[in-house]
């Protein structure tokens, strides 16, 4: 993330096409990869998701990514008033620009729960700090993490964790006041700095623990797991849901991108830049795969566990890697950058809407909505202890089982991500003018006429498909 927050004044944008492109691959890149899309391909049954993810990403969220930026870029302002100014352009109706609406509550609701996990990642940079310094005491700074300590134990921590909803709480608060401080006073040039390099080194540790974990994990089980399709599991639900992920981690549906591409003054390079961003969030959370399966099949952790799984099963390779108490304490730290640059751009959705379409001052507006998202993010903490029996959506049987966090972070992901995708390709589909569509992306030839039918066809039809046989499986007699 560069350098959005700054995008108060029309003056404000990025320096050069590498920082948008760095900036969106900052905040594509978060918990949605190393948190969500493990728990949900370990909860769907590995590879028939994992694949039909990948299809998803490349058939309809990249051709939804190079719309959202075309929005952005065309109507250089907020997402609501993108729209509009796009609408107009085309003699199309200004009432289109709900869907900016929706996803930005989208987002609100997102950041209530995305900021309850970052703070689960902080507990665990602090439990791997600590050990750190333990280790540093003890003469032997290079030791592997945690040592001694039995897999309950470790195992234990998080159920440890989930019954406290003080310390929850605590760490919560952390994780969005962060957020909030970043957003309410802007980017500055530190932050911009320290993304730029601070990405780098979270994908150098991915990389370099996903080896290390190849040699001490189950890399065969593994890969047989994520990549071999059992057809039979592809159910519309777990379709929903890998449509859901692909939006998500592409940061789609949430007009997080018509933000980003409204800070674009020149150049046109829409599509390669678009499939930059697809390619490289998709590596990691393929990666992200291939470093967390292997350890859980080899200490035989369930990989169906939900939530907890990466929690439960990173600290297993830190324990035996050399230095992991060091390496461990690092990724952790890193996994929060990650998560904290896809935050704050989370929280600058809602507050570039206030700002635009209400009015207010930067700080009032993310104040608002950070405030809002953080009582939110407290009802979904205590779902997991004082709460465990509410359904806040329980009257739907999708949502008939599921706790708090998991209803928010479900009814975002099947219902309103898609809703906004399905809104967003029919008008980029079917009602944007052509003319300003081919000249803002710059796209023409054969790439110009792949993306049209993709966006005018594919998408709405497929979004629509999975939309309502995910929602209401008694349809096909389910
Ligand atoms: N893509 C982010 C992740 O994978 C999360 C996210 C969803 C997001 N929607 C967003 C980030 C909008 C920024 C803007 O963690």
């Amino acid at each position: 993330m560069v350098g959005v927050a700054a995008g108060d004044s029309p003056k404000d944008g990025w320096s050069s096409r590498s920082a948008f492109i760095l900036a969106a691959i900052g905040a594509a890149v978060g918990l949605g990869n190393i948190w969500r899309f493990p728990t949900l391909a370990g909860e769907s049954g590995g590879g028939a998701f994992v694949i039909f993810y990948i299809a998803c990403v490349f058939l309809l969220g990249l051709p939804l990514v190079l719309s959202e930026i075309f929005i952005g870029r065309a109507g250089q302002t907020d997402a609501v008033g993108s729209i509009r100014k796009v609408a107009e352009a085309s003699n199309a109706s200004p009432t289109w620009s709900v869907f900016g609406s929706v996803g930005a509550i989208a987002a609100f609701l997102i950041l209530s729960f995305y900021s309850v996990v970052a703070g689960w990642v902080l507990y665990y940079a602090g439990v791997m700090g600590m050990d750190l310094i333990d280790a540093i005491l003890s003469g032997d700074p290079f030791r592997g993490a945690l040592a001694g300590e039995s897999q309950e134990a470790i195992q234990g921590r998080m159920g440890d964790l989930f019954a406290n909803p003080w310390l929850l709480l605590a760490m919560h608060f952390a994780f969005m006041g962060a957020t909030l401080y970043i957003v309410a006073h802007g980017v500055g040039g530190g932050l911009e700095k320290a993304a730029t390099w601070l990405m780098p080194a979270f994908f150098v540790l991915l990389v370099g623990i996903t080896i290390y974990g190849a040699f001490v994990g189950n890399m065969g089980e593994a890969f047989a797991f994520l990549f071999t399709p059992d057809w039979s599991k592809l159910t519309p639900a777990v379709m929903n849901s890998a449509l859901g992920q692909a939006l998500f981690s592409l940061s789609l549906g949430v007009a997080g991108l018509i933000t980003y591409g409204s800070y674009i003054r020149e150049g046109s390079k829409l599509g390669s830049t678009s499939a930059a961003i697809a390619v490289a969030d998709t590596s990691v959370a393929l990666i992200a795969g291939l470093m967390i399966f292997p350890i859980v099949f080899a200490v035989g952790l369930d990989p169906a566990a939900g939530p907890t799984l990466v929690f439960q099963s990173l600290p297993f390779a830190f324990q035996s890697m050399p230095a992991g108490a060091l390496i461990g304490f690092l990724f952790f730290l890193l996994i929060l950058v990650a998560a904290i640059t896809s935050s704050i751009s989370l929280l600058e959705v809602p507050t570039a809407y206030g700002i635009g379409e209400r009015g207010w001052g930067r700080r009032k507006s993310a104040l608002i909505f950070g405030g809002g998202a953080f009582l939110i993010g407290i009802a979904c903490l205590l779902g997991y202890n004082v709460w465990s029996d509410v359904r806040i959506l329980g009257f739907w049987p999708l949502f008939a089982e599921t706790d708090i966090l998991d209803t928010v972070d479900g009814f975002t992901g099947k219902v309103m991500l898609p809703l906004v995708a399905l809104l967003t390709s029919i008008f980029i589909g079917w009602k944007a003018d052509r003319r300003l569509v081919e000249e803002t992306t710059g796209l023409a030839g054969p790439m110009l006429g792949l993306w049209r039918f993709l966006i005018a066809w594919v998408c709405p039809i497929a979004v629509t498909i999975i939309l309502v046989t995910g929602l209401f499986p008694s349809i096909l007699g389910g």
